[in-house]
């Protein structure tokens, strides 16, 4: 397809798309974002960007909208990502949540594409906890890309996601399903995959009692107002105490103190203050 986008169609098509999802494309993505537009007018026939436009703003079911996101969204993952960190929390925050809350603990994997995050952590509470602590703990995984989501309920994953899995979690946790490797219903029972803008604060709001997210590798695509959002409302959704980790090369330094750092040691975490 002959379709170039030019300088102007593309502010407002990134403009409208960081209003909705808090991903900003800043001008050097106008080509990234030129050849997955491409793949959106081929699969509808369409040859005018103006009119796409107008088709993502107004078209009532939002479902051009969420195609479009999907088509832009960076969804790379594997299991046990950023190893000390869940060292860190299998060793460190774990034990002392547990000791410390009486009730139900709730982790939430914010951002999780296709459910790699979710699964890892699924894999530690298995391995770290007795029965009796395991039943009080679950896991909540959400993504704004439906298409992700479909695929991590499935669970099934080949090779490039599983290399880090350490062998004997393979054979406890996944069963083959040709050459690829499917998580046990043990796994899949912890996890409950939905939908979720972390920019839709109305939806954000119910997401309570948290008492670790996750959200690595999610707020490198925003801009820091988006961020400074995403933060607040993390703050609202965790319990005092309750801790955030965000991914290696992120940072919540410039955007808000709210947090404080809480140094362990395998690695340095969000804490929300604990109530006086
Ligand atoms: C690179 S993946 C990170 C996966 C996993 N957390 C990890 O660290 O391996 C980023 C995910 O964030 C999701 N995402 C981007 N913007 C979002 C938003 N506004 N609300 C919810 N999820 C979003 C994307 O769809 C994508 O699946």
């Amino acid at each position: 397809m002959n379709v170039t986008l030019s300088l102007e169609q593309f502010h407002r098509l990134r403009d409208y798309i960081y209003q909705k999802t808090g991903i900003y494309f800043p001008d050097s993505k106008l080509y990234f974002m030129e050849r997955r537009l491409i793949q959106r007018l081929e699969a509808l026939g369409i040859q005018d960007i103006n009119y796409y436009y107008s088709m993502l703003r107004f078209e009532s079911s939002g479902a051009e909208l969420q195609a479009f996101i999907e088509v832009l969204t960076v969804n790379e993952t594997y299991f046990f990502r950023e190893f000390h960190q869940l060292k860190c929390f299998a060793e460190e925050v774990l034990p002392e949540l547990i000791r410390r809350e009486k009730g139900n603990l709730v982790f939430w994997s914010a951002g999780c594409s296709t459910g790699e995050e979710a699964y890892t952590l699924a894999i530690i509470l298995c391995e770290m906890l007795r029965p009796e602590n395991l039943a009080r703990c679950r896991i909540i995984a959400t993504d704004i890309d439906n298409k992700v989501l479909a695929f991590a309920r499935k669970g099934c994953y080949g090779e490039r996601s599983t290399r880090h899995i350490p062998a004997p979690y393979i054979r406890r946790y996944f069963e083959e399903d040709g050459n690829e490797l499917r998580v046990t219903d043990e796994l899949r029972r912890l996890v409950e995959f939905r939908q979720l803008n972390l920019m839709e604060s109305a939806m954000m709001r119910k997401m309570e009692h948290v008492d670790v997210i996750f959200c690595r590798n999610v707020l490198i695509y925003f801009d820091d107002q988006s961020r400074r959002q995403v933060a607040l409302d993390f703050y609202q959704s965790i319990k005092d105490g309750g801790y955030v980790f965000l991914g290696h090369s992120e940072s919540m330094s410039r955007i808000t103190s709210i947090f404080q750092l809480r140094k362990f040691q395998h690695s340095i975490i969000y804490q929300k203050p604990m109530a006086r």
